[in-house]
């Protein structure tokens, strides 16, 4: 696979196609499936990463995106609106600029990691600041779409979860089956329904034999499918998944249950650790919200909960780039300047001829 061939082209039999016969691509998906050994030690689990960072704009919403603006294109739509927490912006806005439509984001201010805010910026996005969270940007989206000549983007467009779904195909065509697991983070609950469904058409007429447990994972100050309530005032570091009332709440939980999986909640702290260990141990830089998968699985190696010997994938969602801020204010950059001289460079490092 290459550049010329996104993942509808990839799994066009699998997609709804009708009426779409021109494809809005940027050669997403096909990203790869990386072994993570010392990961894989930690929790004596045979582990693979999925890094969806490596999609055009740097998250897995490429996928759903090139589904949902080719329909959206196809409907003859000349603008598209999305509410997000930034990724969806970033997408939505590279997308729209390549189909020739205006992308219209909704963003909760002041809450968007800089190099998402740039994506939006760049691709000509026309950017909204709300005064509110993401649950009230989306609720504003979806008013618009309803009154207004303008195509929802979201992953509440059903476009959306099918190119997402692809992401599941992906790992069983590359493994030769499902994984025992597969661990993700969950904010508005798109993508957890996304790998589900994909699980579930390649174990009921494709290559898979069976379907994994879904392990999907919050963040403390943002897990109302946890609490079982909506939040109405999330807060978490990792801004990409600060939702209180995720629209697909109840699929998760459907995919949860059907799965014999769990929904969890980790830290902050978790996460800034999980994304820190990823970057340092496996050559894997993501962004916090990311990284809420390989928390959750090590939380649950440490309390007992996680089985030995399973075959576990876990998917990493968005590039460590988007949000270099918060990588940064946890590490003393050295900023100590030296001679331009190997002697003084090498002293430096307790290096002696
Ligand atoms: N990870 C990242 C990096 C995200 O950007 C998101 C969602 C998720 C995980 C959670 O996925 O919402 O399908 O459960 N970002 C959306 C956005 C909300 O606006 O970019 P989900």
């Amino acid at each position: 696979q290459n550049g010329f061939f996104g993942v509808i082209e990839r799994y066009r039999d699998r997609m709804p196609m009708e009426g779409i016969d021109t494809i809005v691509t940027l050669g997403e998906g096909s990203t790869p499936l990386v072994p993570a050994p010392v990961l894989g030690q930690v929790l004596d689990a045979e582990v693979y990463v999925k890094v969806e960072g490596a999609n055009p704009t740097g998250s897995f919403k490429d996928r759903g995106m090139t589904m949902a603006m080719s329909k959206a294109l196809a409907d003859g739509s000349k603008a598209v609106v999305c509410a997000s927490t930034g990724n969806t912006s970033a997408s939505a806005s590279a997308y729209a600029s390549r189909a020739h439509m205006m992308p219209v984001v909704l963003l909760p201010q002041g809450k968007i990691a800089a190099g998402k805010l740039a994506q939006a910026v760049v691709h000509g996005g026309r950017i909204i600041q709300v005064q509110g969270n993401f649950d009230d940007c989306l609720t504003i989206a979806r008013d618009l779409a309803a009154n207004f000549p303008v195509s929802l983007v979201n992953s509440v467009n059903p476009y959306r979860i099918e190119g997402q779904k692809t992401a599941s195909f992906e790992i069983v065509d590359c493994l030769g089956d499902a994984p025992d697991i597969h661990a993700l983070p969950v904010g508005n609950a798109g993508n957890i329904t996304a790998y589900w469904k994909g699980y579930q058409e390649y174990a009921a007429d494709g290559p898979a034999t069976h379907t994994p447990r879904m392990f999907g994972f919050q963040a403390a100050g943002a897990a109302p499918l946890v609490l079982g309530h909506d939040v109405e005032n999330p807060e978490t570091v990792a801004t990409a998944i600060r939702i209180g009332k995720p629209a697909s709440g109840s699929k998760a939980l459907a995919a949860r249950d059907d799965s014999n999986g769990l929904i969890s909640s980790v830290t902050d702290e978790q996460i800034l650790d999980a994304q820190a260990f990823l970057a340092a141990k496996e050559g894997i830089f993501v962004e916090p919200a990311s990284a809420a998968g390989v928390a959750g699985l090590l939380a649950l190696k440490q309390s007992g909960d996680l089985p030995a010997g399973q075959r576990i994938v876990i998917t990493v969602t968005g590039n460590g780039l988007k949000d270099i801020d918060t990588a940064l204010s946890r590490t003393e950059l050295s900023t100590e300047a030296v001679e331009p001289s190997t002697d003084r460079v090498a002293a430096l490092l307790g290096m002696h001829r």
